[in-house]
């Protein structure tokens, strides 16, 4: 049997440059081989969002986003996760497995408790069981995801494994799958590129954005005259480099070391750089945006056939669990 491949992003925005190198350009390149899945994760978006009012806007902008990125839906089931609610249901019974414990040390968890301590949910504590939900449901195998991920897709497979033992072997343990850029930092230059942190680039910003938004970075601290050497290692900017000016990534570094290029330079030397590359996937993202039928009806044939998945997968775990 073919492979599957499913993940989720969170509908909180725009998708980044971070979304785009650790996780997008995955999604893509599976497609040719797997079977793939990819959800807009509405009701995860939910843990955090108070203000609702331009969720259903967001879920479009993902989308469009994706499939300028080049998903195709001819090729990958795209869905919306709350239009297949049997995952809801899905996550109530696995909840019967985990112990209250293991989702309490769930580093996502603390840190939330942390970010926002007016509003530790019940639904933000479950956060990970619904994740399980959404890739069990598929017995999907490979996970695109960013290295933040990683202890969630760990926390699925100990789901996995106790359910598997108490009921009899049903679902396969997911696997994460990283890019090479799995953890991009954002233009802050000291936590992840994140919409809700506002330190990013989003990649269908218009060429002038890009170059704004990039010369607001912070770059090596200790390049504060431009004649200071610089130290590309430690540069969210220089990083980005690495992926956008591939051919030209080492004379760059040689030039920031012995200080022969300023920050300023480099910078707009990268937005020229991003600009190009996405020049294409700009182009397309701006036709596809003026046919929201099409939209319309890529979503609601992946959540008709996802959910033909939901249903058989649903009954078999009700069955094994001695629901049915
Ligand atoms: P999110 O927008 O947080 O729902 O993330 C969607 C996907 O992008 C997930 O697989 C994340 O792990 C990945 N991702 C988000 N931010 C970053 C980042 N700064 N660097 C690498 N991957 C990321
Ligand atoms: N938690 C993921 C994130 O914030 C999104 C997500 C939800 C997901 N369900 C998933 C990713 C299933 C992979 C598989 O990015």
């Amino acid at each position: 049997m073919t492979k599957r491949v499913f993940s989720g992003a969170r509908p909180t925005g725009r998708q980044h440059i971070g979304n785009y190198l650790g996780a997008l350009r995955n999604y893509v390149a599976l497609q040719d081989e797997y079977d793939c899945i990819y959800c807009i994760v509405d009701i995860h978006a939910l843990t955090s969002m108070e203000d609702t009012g331009k969720l259903q806007h967001y879920i479009r902008e993902t989308l469009l986003d994706w499939l300028a990125a080049g998903l195709d839906p001819e090729k990958s089931i795209l869905f919306v996760q709350s239009h297949v609610p049997e995952v809801m249901e899905l996550q109530t019974l696995l909840g019967m497995v985990t112990p209250l414990s293991w989702l309490l040390r769930v580093p996502t968890f603390k840190e939330k408790v942390k970010t926002q301590p007016e509003n530790v949910n019940y639904g933000l504590v479950g956060y990970p069981v619904l994740m399980t939900a959404d890739i069990i449901l598929y017995k999907a195998n490979t996970i695109p995801v960013g290295e933040d991920q990683l202890p969630h897709i760990e926390l699925a497979r100990e789901i996995v494994r106790r359910f598997n033992s108490r009921f009899g072997d049903t679902f396969p343990e997911p696997q994460a799958k990283l890019t090479e850029f799995p953890l991009v930092v954002g233009l802050d230059g000291k936590e992840k590129m994140s919409a809700t942190l506002d330190n990013g680039i989003d990649i269908a910003a218009t060429t002038e954005e890009t170059r704004q938004r990039i010369m607001t970075a912070v770059t090596d601290p200790a390049r504060r005259y431009r004649n200071d050497p610089g130290h590309p290692e430690i540069c969210a900017i220089y990083k980005l480099h690495e992926y956008f000016s591939t051919n030209e990534k080492d004379s760059i570094a040689g030039q920031c070391r012995t200080a022969e290029m300023g920050c300023v330079s480099c910078k707009k030397l990268l937005a020229e750089r991003i600009n190009v590359e996405l020049a294409p996937f700009r182009e397309k993202r701006a036709e596809l945006a003026a046919k929201p039928q099409y939209i319309a009806d890529v979503l609601s044939d992946g959540a008709a056939r996802a959910r033909i998945i939901a249903r058989e997968t649903l009954r078999e775990a009700k069955e094994r669990m001695g629901l049915i």
